[in-house]
């Protein structure tokens, strides 16, 4: 009967099997290192929910300070969930639900007496899409410093304003132009004023969600290069789809998969060596 319905079963059967072996490989807990001693945030059994589906399940993962992490994993296995986590940007999506224990140099992220607008300039965090505001140059790296109060007076604003464009790489190509509006910037240098930006508040880490995916590749590597350097006064979590990218600027990995933390490792050891199957799958194309 089934035969005729469907004539050609063991061949489909074998070829699930076969499906079944390399990908479905279960995942208990995460392997390697996924705590450090100094860390500078870590969550523990971290679960994230939209309404009633689980997007990350049991997540335990300390970062260290001054370390830049990658993030990496195929598209939906929440990797952005997670770094949103870590600056309670999804209390802004009201069918978001996060739980289980995450700090901030060991004090309670999600806790009654944290401010989430002040722990969002402690963990700053640049976009795929560069996204400055329409206002002038200036004004978009000043922005935050004026709403924290952060310069009590012209002058000291307008260092702040140079300092960060200075660190962010910048302030050569925009010295001339600070009171043009921040879109008329090339996307790699918009990227660079969106860490401007960011770095204009003084924050302790960066979160990074594909800051590159929307550049070419000198505006990549002038983001890259810049990492290299803000990692000696910032901690840094850098989401992305490039393998090179995760392997050029980070220090450990982190692998996802279906919203669980499959692997955290030295960054070298994840390329060569992975310790877990389904990180090999990834890594060497066959996923993803
Ligand atoms: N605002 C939202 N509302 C409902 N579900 C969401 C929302 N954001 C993400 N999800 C779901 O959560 C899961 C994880 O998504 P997330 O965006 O974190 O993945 P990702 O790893 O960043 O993917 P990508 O590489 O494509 O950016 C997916 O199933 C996604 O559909
Ligand atoms: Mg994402």
């Amino acid at each position: 009967m089934n035969d005729v319905i469907n004539p050609k079963p063991d061949i489909e059967a074998n070829t699930m099997d076969k499906h079944r072996s390399e990908f479905d490989v279960e995942i208990n807990g995460t392997v390697g290192k996924p705590f450090v001693d100094n860390a500078k945030m870590s969550s523990r059994n971290c679960d994230v929910f939209y309404g009633d589906k689980q997007a990350i399940f049991g997540i335990d993962l300390d970062i260290g300070n001054n370390e830049i992490i990658a993030l990496i994993g195929p598209s939906g296995c929440g990797k952005s969930t997670y770094l949103r986590v870590l600056n309670r940007m999804n209390d802004t999506i009201q069918i978001c639900r996060v739980t289980g224990e995450h700090t901030l140099d060991g004090e309670d992220i999600y806790g009654k007496k944290t401010d989430p607008v002040l722990l969002r300039a402690r963990v700053g965090m640049v976009f795929q899409k560069p996204n400055p505001f329409p206002k002038s140059i200036y004004d978009n790296v000043a922005y935050g410093a004026r709403l924290h109060g952060l310069a009590s007076n012209r002058a000291e604003l307008d260092d702040l304003v140079e300092a960060s464009l200075i660190k962010a790489g910048l302030f050569k190509e925009v010295k001339d132009d600070l009171l043009k509006p921040g879109t008329g910037l090339s996307g790699g240098q918009q990227q660079r004023l969106c860490i401007a930006r960011a770095i204009a508040v003084d924050p302790e880490v960066i979160l990074m969600d594909e800051p590159t995916s929307a550049l070419d590749p000198i505006a990549t590597a002038i983001i890259e290069e810049l990492m290299d350097e803000l990692k000696s006064n910032y901690t840094i979590a850098i989401v992305t789809h490039s393998m090179q990218q995760a392997a050029r600027v980070s220090q450990r990995t982190a692998y996802f998969h279906m919203g669980k933390l499959v692997e955290v490792n030295d960054t070298d050891k994840v390329f060569t060596n992975p310790e877990h199957k389904l990180t090999e799958n990834y890594i060497t194309g066959r996923f993803g």
